[in-house]
């Protein structure tokens, strides 16, 4: 009985310690921050792909959907983003499986930021455009799918 127990009280000791494994190689240094930009990403990625779509004609255009995604993906862009790139959380320090942002990023804000404005200049434009008819939003689509590239063939690591 009391041998079961300490065999009971070791196995929860092991999976705690398998636990607490899983838990420290899922976190890192500045995950939270990596994390809060990548879903950042993800919120442009989701909005955007409603946008292009309906510009596309996979989708059907709908004028309230068109301008609620362009206003989402707008509000995303003018993000404050002081704490979502700390030094020392690119690619090169933690590894591409954690983050695609490369160290470039980091020794050339100037570049970075009229990068971001590109961005924050054609969401504004999808903003007005987008829900006041499909050629309005097609007219507006280019700009701001320009300036996803922009930054990306410059600072973000190629996948493989
Ligand atoms: C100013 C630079 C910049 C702009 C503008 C930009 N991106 Fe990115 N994007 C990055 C960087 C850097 C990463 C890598 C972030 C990381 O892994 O930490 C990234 C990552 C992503 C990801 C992957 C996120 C994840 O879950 O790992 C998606 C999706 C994405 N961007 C979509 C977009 C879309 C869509 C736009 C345009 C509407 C856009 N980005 C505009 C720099 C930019």
């Amino acid at each position: 009985m009391l041998a079961k127990r300490i065999l009971t009280a070791t196995g929860a000791v092991a999976v705690m310690g398998l636990a607490l494994a899983a838990y420290a190689a899922d976190s890192g240094p500045h995950d939270k921050a990596i994390k809060a930009r990548q879903a950042m990403f993800q919120t442009y990625n989701f909005n955007l792909g409603i946008l292009g779509a309906m510009a596309k004609g996979k989708m059907e255009y709908n004028a309230d959907l068109a301008a609620e995604s362009a206003a989402n993906l707008n509000a995303a862009a003018n993000f404050g983003q002081s704490a979502y790139w700390p030094v020392g959380s690119d690619s090169a320090t933690l590894g591409k499986e954690r983050t695609r942002a490369l160290p470039a990023l980091w020794e050339n804000y100037a570049d970075v930021g009229e990068k971001a404005k590109a961005l924050t200049d054609a969401t504004a434009i999808l903003n007005v455009e987008a829900g006041k008819s499909l050629e309005a939003l097609q007219g507006a689509m280019g700009a701001a799918g320009k300036s996803c590239k922009g930054c990306h063939d410059d600072y973000r690591a190629k996948k493989n």
